[in-house]
C-alpha cells in the first residue's frame, strides 16, 4: 500500500465530524460541537495513526477550515511527524491552484479560500436524481461549472 488517507465521520449522518464547518449547509445540519474540535479530532486521531505506524505514509484531513492557515497548521504537523503528508479537500475545490499560489507568492489567493460554506456538502447530500447525488464542486467559486447544477439542485428542493 502506498499511502492512506485518514478521515472519519459519515457525510450524511455527521458532517462536521467529516468536514469542519463555520456555515451550516442549506439542509439546515447545524453544528454540535465548534469546528475546532473537529479539526483538533481530525489532528489527533491522525498522528496517533502516524506515529503506530511512523513508516507508513499517512494524509491527514480536516484543514479547510483554517482557511488561511490551514497550511501553517500542516507544515507545523509534518514537523512534528504527525502526519506524512497534508491533504486538503474543500480547500482544492475552491482553489485547485493552492500549491501554486504557496509556492508563487507565499500565501493562497484570499479572494478563493474555502469560507466553508458547505453548498458542496449541500450538493452531495441532495440525493434527487437518476444518479442518486449531483455531480460536487465548489458553486461559490467555481460559478461556471457548478453554478447552474447548484441551481438546478436548488430547484429540485
Ligand atoms: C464534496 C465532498 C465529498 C467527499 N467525498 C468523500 C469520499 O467519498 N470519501 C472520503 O473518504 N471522504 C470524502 N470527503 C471527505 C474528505 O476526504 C475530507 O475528509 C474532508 O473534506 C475534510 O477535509 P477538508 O477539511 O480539507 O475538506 C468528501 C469531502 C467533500 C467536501
Ligand atoms: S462550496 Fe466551496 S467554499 Fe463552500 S465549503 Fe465547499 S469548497 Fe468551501
Amino acid at each position: 500500500m502506498a499511502f492512506v488517507n485518514v478521515s472519519m465521520g459519515n457525510p450524511y449522518a455527521t458532517p462536521h465530524v467529516i468536514r469542519p464547518f463555520e456555515y451550516p449547509p442549506p439542509d439546515g445540519y447545524e453544528t454540535p460541537e465548534h469546528p475546532l474540535i473537529g479539526v483538533d479530532r481530525h489532528f489527533r486521531i491522525a498522528a496517533a495513526l502516524q506515529q503506530a505506524h511512523p513508516q507508513l505514509p499517512l494524509i491527514g484531513s480536516g484543514y479547510s477550515y483554517l482557511q488561511e492557515f490551514m497550511l501553517h497548521a500542516g507544515a507545523a504537523n509534518v514537523r512534528d511527524g504527525r502526519i506524512t503528508v497534508v491533504g486538503v479537500g474543500r480547500g482544492a475545490f475552491a482553489q485547485p491552484d493552492f500549491v501554486h499560489q504557496i509556492r508563487q507568492h507565499g500565501r493562497l489567493d484570499r479572494k478563493r479560500v474555502c469560507r466553508t460554506f458547505s453548498y458542496c456538502t449541500a450538493l452531495m447530500r441532495s440525493k434527487n436524481n437518476e444518479l442518486g447525488q449531483f455531480a460536487t464542486g465548489c458553486p461559490p467559486f467555481d460559478k461556471e461549472i457548478y453554478g447552474p447544477i447548484w441551481d438546478k439542485a436548488r430547484g429540485k428542493e
